[in-house]
């Protein structure tokens, strides 16, 4: 596995494989790498004859108060982990190879970006659609593998793709969660022994409404209700949203009757963190 900080030298080895026919699969990440992105990285190691791992932590996705400065990196842990499993080259940038002076390009969606995540970080996915349509164009990946922890980032990416028809197979994988349930994420590591307990709010309220939808609850707002009640018996817990969306559009929802994203995001001191699921419900099981 070999680790590079250009974008020529990516180019470069790009090339070479193409010229073997080989296809290439990319895990776009921030670094400060868990199992989470462990499970993305073997399922292009799976599905792949090349796998390329960018790791940067890009500014423009932040807003002014956010967490840019503190962000959690470990590039030594990293790359003992990527080769670990399997991963061909990592891709870490710094930010001034990404963004030039005078870089004033940008990629920008509406709808899908004004609900849940976009309404609390409004440069958030402007931010995540440059860098990942950036991150394309240097790797041109067959596919390229995103986890359903961040949902509307999913969502989002995929709608990139086909509104831009860019020629790249979008792959989500499934959560991946600690043993007690909390999903796993780089910005964990902020918690204290005490926030870490009362993190477990997040999966076990989902949990709660995941039960009540697959129990036969269609009413939206019983089961946001319900949730909402649960984070909030915790007193080191500030909701920021608890939401359900079409999981095509993202827009808020009445009822259960459609493939249907409930997600939240929960502030446990300082940190905010995310969780969510899915549910599929045919038109003819609503009541
Ligand atoms: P980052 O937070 O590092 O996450 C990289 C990828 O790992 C994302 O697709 C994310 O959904 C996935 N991931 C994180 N935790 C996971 C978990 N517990 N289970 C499954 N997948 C998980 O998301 C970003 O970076 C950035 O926004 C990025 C796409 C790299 C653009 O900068």
């Amino acid at each position: 596995m070999e680790i590079v900080t250009t974008v020529a030298q990516v180019r470069e080895r790009v090339k070479t494989w193409r010229k073997e026919g080989q296809t290439i699969g990319l895990v776009p990440t921030m670094g400060y790498l868990h199992e989470g992105h462990g499970s993305l990285i073997t399922k292009a190691r799976e599905n792949n004859d090349k796998v390329v791992v960018s790791i940067f932590v890009n500014p423009m996705q932040f807003g002014p108060t956010e967490d840019l400065a503190s962000y959690p990196r470990d590039l030594e842990k990293d790359s003992a982990f990527c080769e670990s499993l399997g991963a061909d080259l990592i891709f870490h940038p710094e930010p001034e190879e990404m963004y030039h002076k005078g870089f004033s390009s940008y990629v920008d969606m509406s709808i899908l970006t004004e609900e849940l995540c976009g309404l609390s970080r409004p440069v958030h996915f402007r931010g995540v659609c440059t860098v990942v349509s950036k991150l394309f164009h240097i790797v041109t990946p067959d596919r390229a593998y995103f986890g359903e922890k961040d949902a509307q980032q999913l969502a989002v990416i995929k709608h990139m793709v086909d509104d831009l028809n860019m020629d790249i197979e979008i792959i989500g994988c499934p959560i991946v969660r600690e043993a007690d349930g909390l999903a796993k994420s780089s910005r964990n590591t902020y918690l204290s022994p005490e926030e870490r307990k009362a993190a477990l709010v997040l999966s076990q309220s989902i949990r709660l409404g995941e039960e009540m939808v697959k129990n036969g609850e269609r009413d939206a707002a019983k089961v946001i209700d319900a949730m909402t009640k649960k984070i909030e018996s915790e007193p080191l817990a500030k909701i920021d949203y608890v939401k359900i969306v079409d999981a095509l559009t993202m827009q808020q929802i009445p009822k259960i009757d459609r493939s249907i994203l409930c997600a939240i995001a929960v502030y446990i001191g300082s940190t905010r963190l995310i969780d969510n699921f899915h549910a599929s419900i045919e038109p003819c099981e609503t009541n």
